[in-house]
């Protein structure tokens, strides 16, 4: 059991992943920090009075940027940062988050040198490259949580239009976080059953459009986006890493040849345990496929420029 896992960022992503965090009882103690004082404090205290009542021993405990009490953590979860506001630029949004990031990985880090960082802020896969320049770890040590949250909108649409249960299908997505990002029909199954078999093309197309615009329709419903699927995915990445399951997950990987490309952090399947990425499985694409794929790295690595132009990152 890692005995302790930090949360940075105690907003609507990082409570709930603390929250989530807490009732898998996989760590001694949570450490929910933010900038804000009070907010880390009042909602680690809300989720640990709520231990008796769901019966877990987790301690939840919240702190106002104290990094001395993140100490020793075994993970490192970045939740930290803002979301796109109205007549904000994406530039603008990159520039903030890059700026957070790279701030809460050198003190995290300063702290628990031998912590596997998970990263959630946006935009996801540049968020993630920064904190692996900022931290200068190995590159299993350093990945980000968007794929596992966008398999499980994937699922939990198909689930709908077939009317079964969400746990019976097995998919696969790839690609960047964003609306490039490819979910992949061929390699969607419903126990066992290939869901070609099960869904005509017009159907499963407008699921694969639907769930590459997913955090855009709930930021449309809501003036914000999601935090309950993406609290549940960092926390399900978390529990996979303490308990060395060695289950594959879409996860946002630095790429080193792998699917053609080099010095990228962009989703893919991996086996993720105690050594956070374990490897990185590499499937085989048709061609309609890997131009999507291609598609989407090309759109991440224009958001990577834009991140090395402002030389925020050594
Ligand atoms: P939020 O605004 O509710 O929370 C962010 C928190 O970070 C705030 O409490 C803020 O005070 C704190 N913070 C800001 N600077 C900090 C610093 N230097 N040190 C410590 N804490 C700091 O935002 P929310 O909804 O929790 O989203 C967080 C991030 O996660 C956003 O960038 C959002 O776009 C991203 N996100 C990513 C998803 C993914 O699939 N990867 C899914 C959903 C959200
Ligand atoms: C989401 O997909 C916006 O990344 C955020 O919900």
């Amino acid at each position: 059991m890692i005995k302790k896992i930090t949360v940075i960022g105690a907003g609507n992503v990082g409570a709930t992943v603390a929250n989530v965090v807490a009732h898998k009882d996989i760590a001694n103690e949570v450490i929910l920090l933010d900038i804000k004082k009070g907010i880390a404090e009042g909602k680690a205290l809300d989720i640990w009075q709520s231990s008796a009542i769901n019966n877990f021993n987790t301690r939840v405990k919240g702190v106002t940027n104290d990094y001395l009490a993140t100490k020793g953590s075994g993970i490192i979860i970045i939740t930290s940062g803002i979301p796109r506001k109205p007549g904000m630029s994406r530039a603008d949004l990159i520039k903030t988050n890059a700026g957070i990031v790279k701030e809460v990985t050198e003190k995290s880090i300063k702290y628990s040198p031998d912590a596997i960082i998970i990263v959630v802020a946006n935009p996801l896969d540049v968020m993630t490259y920064a904190a692996f320049k900022t931290a200068k770890k190995l590159k299993n040590k350093v990945f980000g949580m968007a794929g596992t949250l966008d398999t499980g909108r994937y699922k939990a649409f198909l689930a709908e239009a077939l009317d079964i249960s969400p746990k019976c299908i097995n998919a696969l997505l790839l690609g960047g976080h964003g609306d490039t990002m490819v979910p992949l029909p061929r390699f969607t199954s419903v126990a066992g059953v290939p869901i070609t078999q099960l869904l005509g093309k017009d159907e499963l197309d407008k699921i694969v459009n639907r769930t590459r615009k997913g955090g855009g329709e709930l930021v449309g419903l809501m003036g914000t986006s999601a935090w309950y699927a993406p609290g549940a995915a960092a926390a399900q990445l978390a529990e996979a890493i303490v308990d060395d399951e060695k289950r594959i997950f879409p996860v946002c990987a630095y790429l080193e040849g792998e699917y053609g490309h080099n010095d990228i952090y962009i989703g893919v399947p991996a086996v993720i345990g105690r050594d956070g990425i374990h490897e990185i499985i590499q499937i085989e694409m048709n061609e309609d496929e890997k131009a999507l794929f291609e598609e989407s790295a090309k759109s991440v690595r224009e958001v990577m420029n834009t991140l090395d132009d402002m030389n925020i990152i050594d």
